[in-house]
């Protein structure tokens, strides 16, 4: 059984990080009587004079509720270079600098909390004959092969707070509000808080939209009597015949930034509509401060399960949610492909059901009893 487990945290935070830190320290410490070495700012803590410090049972006390992570974490790191054509290259020197510091430190086996992109770095510790075991974190929700990542669930809580703020408003000015959600290329955020928060229009990228589909979605509110539309658009979310939109950061070397989607959509539609219309970028709220009842307890089932999938020896996998149970999938499935939102899928359906539209151009059919996009729906239940 391994002495010592390293604990690193990667990528963009999200609500239930400390809480997995927790989990991890006490079971390690009291179940099984290990070391946990704590790694600072995700992997980047590995390199040079190393950034590490020893967690005991009192450093984890009250952690379950705290956003962020005690650990720090790094976005993009320095262990993921591009090559002339943009495609990710592994910096050997680096892994090689890395392995070095964790075989003095004494960490037998490492558990790293991130999303697709710091898995990745993960899955390359592990071919070096690192034991690693993942957890999936991010509010995207956009990692295969499991149900669910941590954070997502309250991540969805704060959106759709915010849609039921911002109907309030709008019908009392009879305007469209229109809510921009994280997400990255996936629209887990915005279908969902769309649908538990009652939006009209729902913009997801996995369903180009047309400006004119959805100016005609709310004429037709207008004409039923509700003179205000809620409109939930995905970072992500694309136009037919469009680019992805990308905030304009001012330094042309960082890596492109989904964001704007918004304020476009904004534009357009008061052109074509000529309802006032006010934009909320809900942003990094989505991911700062405490996690919700749901995510304390993911968080702390999947951090005891990675100790014990690192007990039991388990390498190079994740912990992940299927049908209700932790199990451990390897890594490599895991960030394979992006899990995406399936646009013929139950709960696309079921917000098409409940008269929500996704600006699609064919969208009319999608409401005729047995239409032929209607077919590859699964029945409910
Ligand atoms: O992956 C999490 C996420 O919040 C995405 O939804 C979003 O596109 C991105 O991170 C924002 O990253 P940053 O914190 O670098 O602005």
């Amino acid at each position: 059984m391994p002495g010592t487990i390293g604990i690193l945290t990667g990528g963009g935070d999200a609500p239930g990080l400390n809480a997995v830190i927790r989990a991890v320290v006490t079971t390690a410490i009291g179940q099984y009587g290990m070391r946990v070495i704590g790694i600072e700012h995700g992997f980047e803590g590995l390199l040079g004079e190393t950034q590490t410090h020893e967690l005991t049972t009192a450093d984890v006390r009250g952690l379950l509720p705290r956003g962020g992570t005690i650990l720090g974490t790094r976005n993009r790191g320095r262990f993921v270079d591009r090559d002339s054509n943009g495609r990710a290259i592994r910096v050997d020197a680096l892994y090689h600098e890395a392995t070095e510091n964790l075989r003095r430190l004494g960490i037998d086996a490492l558990v790293v909390l991130g999303g697709e992109g710091t898995l990745a770095i993960a899955q390359e510790f592990g071919r070096l004959g690192i034991p690693v075991v993942g957890v999936p974190k991010t509010i995207d929700n956009d990692l295969a092969c499991t149900e669910l990542t941590f954070g997502f669930i309250t991540a969805l809580d704060i959106a759709t707070d915010a849609l039921d703020r911002l109907h309030t408003t709008a019908e009392s000015h009879d305007r469209v509000m229109i809510l921009e959600v994280m997400g990255r290329n996936t629209g887990w955020i915005a279908l969902h808080s769309g649908i538990a928060g009652g939006a009209d229009v729902i913009l997801i990228p996995e369903i180009p939209f047309t400006m004119q589909s959805v100016a005609d979605r709310i004429r037709a509110r207008d004409e039923a009597g509700s003179n205000f539309s809620i409109i939930v658009a995905a970072e992500g979310a694309i136009e037919t015949g469009h680019d992805l939109i990308y905030q304009d950061t001012g330094d042309p070397l960082h890596a492109p930034r989904l964001g704007g989607i918004g304020s476009y959509c904004q534009r357009n539609l008061e052109a074509l509509t000529g309802k006032e219309t006010r934009t909320v970028v809900l942003g990094h709220l989505q991911r700062g401060g405490r996690p919700n009842a749901f995510d304390r307890m993911l968080a702390t089932n999947y951090g005891t399960c990675a100790v014990r999938a690192v007990v039991e020896g388990k390498q190079s996998v994740m912990v992940a949610l299927q049908a209700g149970d932790v199990i451990t999938v390897p890594i490599y499935q895991a960030i394979a492909n992006v899990k995406t939102v399936p646009p013929n899928g139950q709960l696309v359906r079921t917000a098409r059901d409940t008269g929500i539209s996704f600006g699609a151009p064919d969208e009319a059919q999608h409401h005729r009893p047995n239409s032929k996009s209607g077919e590859t729906v699964s029945a409910c239940g």
